[in-house]
């Protein structure tokens, strides 16, 4: 047993990476495919296009490898994103309806209407938005009585991805998801780890249609689909998977992972704080019997601003150039970007929000702007952070540094000033594959493997700014951002 295959199937693209029990990567494969927008506000994936590319670079991550060598396999996903299928046919009734799909934001509001908010805060530690399960499960059932009735039979069977590829990789014979999956889906009552009787009445969803709930460390069967019997080991959703792959597991460990938008997790240990700040309360991964808990906020606009510079206002041909454009000023000269496009997450919550650049002068061009659009990533990063440290010292707990990971981490400029700002060191290991790296450490501690730490090189970035001058940056941050709230 010489090594661990770690599945990854995010939301545009399924990827495959096989660690040495060094925690070296030896090969990786991956695949993007198809987003489908039906409609203004919808985003669908084809179930059989998610399984395809999984199982076609889970192969060609193995190729030329005996599966007797590989140990285990940990699955992270793309999560909230639901599944709906066939049991007796393993067929997908319907494309899966993605996280990002807004189609029940509607129901939500009638929820919220009808004086539900606070029971279901209560009871999943989640809001009520469509960006979690429940709402699109329901959407199904409403549009299709027939999909109900069978459902109620028994015959078919929900899942987030993790279940979905579970279900395909072991040949129908498992229907289980984890903790981490199952506290998305504003299903599960995130105290006892178990589906909710009350949640679901609330959304209409009959048990029947659901998976076993497990530890994220748990035995989850076995696939004979890769050239041999291979263990299933670890399972999570990608964001706690990367809170795990960055040693994130001790009260007041949090990591961001800079991606098209930005996902920022706390570990808060055995205790599930409620957020006074906007934030969710979830699960962390689980490995024993104790459940793990973490607060969770999101920033939509992250490297998706660097894009939009790209290719919106065509600065520059490749996203790794702003840091040099960035870097041709020695500041944006007052100019600040709010990039509220699609309004604002944690914790503002302001849906209608737009974007602004403000403190525009005759001197402010190209590079001032692109230092204030790499700016605002780190500012949106410090209002997350900000939420966390007050929850988490209302409870006891202090932020001790920020762990980063995820495409725009490579960014030395923007990492140097999210330090300054939060006054924190920010930590950015060598390697940032901490998604990966997390479902295979998951996998290889239930397959009783020791995998060595991912690499402990890596950089430092020490907060250098003055804590008043930082106080002051972020007072013009918000002075900002309440010109377009
Ligand atoms: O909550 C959604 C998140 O899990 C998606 O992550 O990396 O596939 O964009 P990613």
């Amino acid at each position: 047993m010489t090594h661990v295959l770690a599945l990854d199937q995010g939301t545009t693209s399924s990827r495959a990476l096989l660690f040495d029990l060094q925690g070296r990567i030896q090969a990786q494969a991956q695949q993007p495919f198809e987003q489908h927008f039906p409609q203004p506000g919808w985003v669908e994936h084809d179930p059989e296009a998610i399984w395809a590319t999984q199982l076609d670079t889970a192969r060609q991550a193995l190729a030329g490898r005996r599966p007797a060598d590989v140990a285990a396999i940990g699955l992270t996903n793309q999560r909230e994103t639901v599944v709906l299928w066939e049991r007796a046919s393993g067929k997908a009734l319907t494309r899966a309806i993605v996280w990002q799909d807004r189609r029940t934001a509607a129901a939500c509001q009638a929820l919220r209407e009808a004086g539900h908010l606070d029971f279901v805060r209560q009871h999943t530690g989640l809001t009520l938005d469509p960006y979690f399960s429940a709402t699109k499960i329901a959407w199904w059932l409403q549009q299709h009585p027939d999909w109900r009735a069978r459902a109620e039979r028994g015959e078919l069977a929900v899942g987030t991805v993790d279940s979905w590829l579970l279900w395909r990789l072991t040949e129908g014979r498992v229907h289980a998801t984890d903790v981490t999956n199952a506290s998305r889906t504003l299903l599960m009552n995130l105290h006892s780890g178990a589906w909710d009787e009350e949640l679901l009445r609330l959304f209409g969803i009959p048990r029947a249609l659901l998976p076993e709930i497990r530890p994220s460390a748990a035995d989850y069967g076995h696939t004979s689909l890769l050239g041999g019997s291979i263990a299933i080991g670890g399972v999570a959703g990608d964001q706690q998977a990367a809170l795990f792959g960055q040693g994130c597991t001790q009260p007041g460990q949090a990591k961001n992972t800079y991606g098209t938008g930005c996902f920022l997790l706390m570990h808060t240990g055995e205790r599930a704080l409620p957020s006074e700040h906007g934030l969710l309360t979830t699960r962390a991964a689980q490995t024993g019997a104790q459940p793990q808990f973490a607060l969770e906020g999101s920033v939509f606009m992250g490297g998706a601003v660097v894009q939009w510079l790209r290719d919106g206002l065509k600065m520059f041909a490749s996203s790794a150039e702003v840091e040099t454009l960035a870097r041709s000023v020695p500041d944006s000269g007052g100019v600040i970007v709010v990039p509220a496009f699609t309004g604002l997450g944690a914790p503002y919550w302001n849906a209608e929000a737009r974007g602004a650049i403000l403190g525009l002068t005759r001197g402010s061009g190209q590079a001032q702007i692109a230092r204030a659009a790499l700016e605002s990533i780190a500012f949106q990063s410090a209002d997350v952070l900000e939420a966390m440290v007050k929850d988490a010292s209302a409870a006891g707990i202090a932020l001790s540094e920020l762990r980063v990971d995820g495409g725009a981490s490579a960014n030395d400029l923007l990492m140097q000033w999210q330090a300054d700002l939060l006054g924190v060191p920010v930590w950015r290991p060598a390697v940032v594959e901490s998604t990966a790296y997390g479902a295979a450490a998951l996998a290889a501690a239930q397959a009783g493997v020791t995998l060595a730490p991912a690499s402990s090189a890596g950089r430092r970035f020490e907060p250098q700014m003055a804590r008043a001058q930082a106080a002051e940056r972020m007072a013009a941050w918000h002075a900002a951002v309440n010109r377009v709230l």
